[in-house]
């Protein structure tokens, strides 16, 4: 079928004003200079300004432009949504109007759609990309937010970017449950798709208006990664639910390793008489082996061994050690910081340590050792 569009750029709007038309105006330009067939899609909450205004005076100079405004269900992730429905492309490419990110990287995440990826994904996080001008507290929130989205797919640095674009075909038939600001999260989570690349951005924050982030943006997020895990159980051939089978089995592999090491301490005080710390040294290092082994054959197990793969056994047996002996340093680090200097209980405090170096351990492993 012939679509009037290669590229349908999608821009929520919620009273923006200030930045909207200079923003129709720098993606316009960006898709003219570089021959792409695109069109603008706002969509709007009804902002109370005059965004509205601008945007249908903007329609009689530009015949790409298009504005969709929303009467009910509010929300940013619901628009970009609405923005799937009714672009009039086969790809997609999701921006924020207030130039948080630069509509001149437009071309790049269209050429990498053009050879084949499914998902382009703006990237703060990854090797060359950054953040401008947030607070403190905005940062905290922002790593805290992508930490727990990296637990369901620890190999994209950013996933809770509000900047990517994505083939239409990876959201068809999925069954979209948008809420909050994490949009990005849901596609990942709920869309079919077999390639992603992430390109590194400078996030500036906004110079003009400001940001739209509640409290209830945050619970809705965390709402969304449980209902992103629910779905993932019920449809268990999607991404989400990949991570959580190794996570599971990680998790199983380090409870055996506890019973290797409370028989193994045993075993070498009471048989074979060693003094009981030189026995826990013996019995730390026989876990860490069982553990590694167990992982290595059946958690990261890969389904088309290479070669390589067999040869680099040793390799990642080291680095599994090495992650695990820094694990155990931060556990104990945790356990004395939060005992001597908060008064928390120390077996609490050591639980939360446990929790902490359980997501360490799998992330390192994930990243350094199961990559070799
Ligand atoms: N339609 C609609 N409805 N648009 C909205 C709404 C809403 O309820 N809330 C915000 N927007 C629009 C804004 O007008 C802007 O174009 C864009 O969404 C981003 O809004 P901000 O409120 O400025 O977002 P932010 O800077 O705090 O968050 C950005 O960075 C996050 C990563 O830290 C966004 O890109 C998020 O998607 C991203 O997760």
């Amino acid at each position: 079928m012939y679509l009037k569009y290669e590229l349908t750029v999608i821009i929520p709007t919620f009273n923006e004003e200030i930045n909207i038309a200079r923003i129709i105006e720098a993606v316009n330009s960006t898709l003219s200079l570089h021959k792409i067939r695109g069109e603008i899609l706002i969509v709007d909450d009804e902002s109370r300004d005059k965004t509205i205004k601008i945007v249908e005076e903007l329609m009689l100079k530009y015949n790409n432009l298009r504005i969709i405004v929303r009467h009910t269900d509010h929300g940013l992730s619901q628009s970009v949504v609405e923005g799937f429905r009714q672009a009039n492309s086969n790809t997609f490419l999701v921006i924020d109007a207030d130039f948080s990110h630069p509509p001149a990287l437009i071309p790049r995440f269209y050429e990498e759609i053009k050879k084949g990826t499914d998902i382009v994904i703006g990237s703060r996080y990854t090797h060359g990309g950054g953040i401008k001008q947030w607070p403190l507290k905005r940062r905290i929130l922002s790593l805290g937010a992508t930490g727990l989205g990296r637990i369901l797919f620890p190999e994209v640095t950013d996933p809770v970017s509000g900047f990517f674009a994505q083939k239409k075909k990876v959201i068809s038939g999925a069954q979209l449950h948008p809420r909050g600001y994490k949009i990005l999260m849901e596609v990942l989570g709920k869309g079919k798709w077999n390639s992603f690349i992430e390109i590194p951005f400078t996030f500036s924050d906004r110079q003009n208006g400001e940001s739209k982030l509640t409290f209830c943006i945050i619970t809705d997020y965390i709402k969304q990664i449980l209902n992103i895990a629910k779905y993932s159980l019920a449809f268990r051939n999607n991404h989400a639910w990949t991570e959580w089978e190794k996570i599971g089995k990680f998790c199983l592999v380090g409870l055996s390793g506890v019973l290797v090491n409370v028989g193994s301490l045993y075993l070498f005080t009471e048989y074979i008489g060693l003094y009981y710390i030189i026995s826990s040294l013996v019995a730390i290092e026989i876990s860490i082996l069982s553990n590694f082994l167990l992982n290595d054959y059946w958690t990261f197990k890969l389904k088309d061994k290479a070669d390589k793969y067999t040869q680099n056994r040793f390799k990642r047996f080291f680095s599994f050690q090495g992650i695990s002996i820094v694990g155990l340093i931060i556990n104990i680090g945790i356990l004395y910081f939060l005992t001597n200097f908060f008064g928390i209980y120390y077996l609490v405090s050591n639980l939360i340590g446990i929790v902490i170096v359980f997501f360490w351990n799998y992330l390192m492993n994930t990243q350094v050792t199961w990559k070799l």
